[in-house]
């Protein structure tokens, strides 16, 4: 049962990471380069190549480290897999995450909403989506084993809670560094 709950969240840590660390890396020029797009920004000043760049190196890094770690424990990882395919489902999860980050901004700016207004569900889950299509897309079977059959979907769910909560707190945190405009 541990196992089952802790076991997503383990793999999931390439996906979470990089949402937090862009928040400390932003900065600099924004991805749309301030351009407009039928009367709203394209994405906003809150996504910046920094951001997106340095995000999605850190969540390849904390895999690593994970991946480095485990190896003398468990032939698999914990889940992630061989090295190889280790590897590449972690770089899947980093940069999925930072891209349906993107994509969230962009449905955000078409929907009117201001840079930073809230968007529930949309704000917590649009990483994780990212993530997980990209990894599904790279290997579907990946992500059956390891986050849908034989109860893993248990642990699945109780990571998508988790992320909720986390997320307001680091948000909290960036408003308090000053990283972020509003506290969510
Ligand atoms: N950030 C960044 N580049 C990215 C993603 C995030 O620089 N690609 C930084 C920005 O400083 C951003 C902060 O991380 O303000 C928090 O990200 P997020 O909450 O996703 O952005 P919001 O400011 O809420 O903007 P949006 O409404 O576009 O989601
Ligand atoms: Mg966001």
């Amino acid at each position: 049962m541990i196992a089952i709950l802790l076991t997503p969240i383990w793999l999931m840590l390439p996906a979470l990471v990089p949402n937090s660390a862009a928040v400390i890396f932003g900065g600099g020029p924004p991805m749309d380069f301030g351009r407009s797009w039928r009367g709203n920004r394209l994405l906003g000043d809150g996504k910046t190549w920094r951001g997106f760049i340095g995000g999605a190196l850190i969540g390849v890094l904390v895999g690593a480290i994970e991946i480095a770690v485990s190896d003398p424990l468990s032939e698999d990882h914990f889940g992630f897999g061989p090295t190889g395919t280790a590897l590449a489902i972690v770089i899947a999860l980093s940069v999925g995450s930072m891209s349906g980050d993107v994509l969230g901004a962009f449905v955000k700016r078409r929907l009117g909403l201001e840079r930073g207004q809230k968007a529930p569900f949309l704000d917590q889950y649009d990483f994780v989506a990212g993530a997980l299509l990209f990894a599904l897309v790279l290997d579907s079977g990946w992500i059956a084993d390891n986050l849908i059959d034989d109860n893993a979907w248990v642990g699945l769910i109780f990571f998508l809670v988790l992320v909720y909560l986390i997320h307001r707190a680091v948000n909290i945190i960036g408003y308090k560094l000053g990283k972020k405009d509003v506290p969510w």
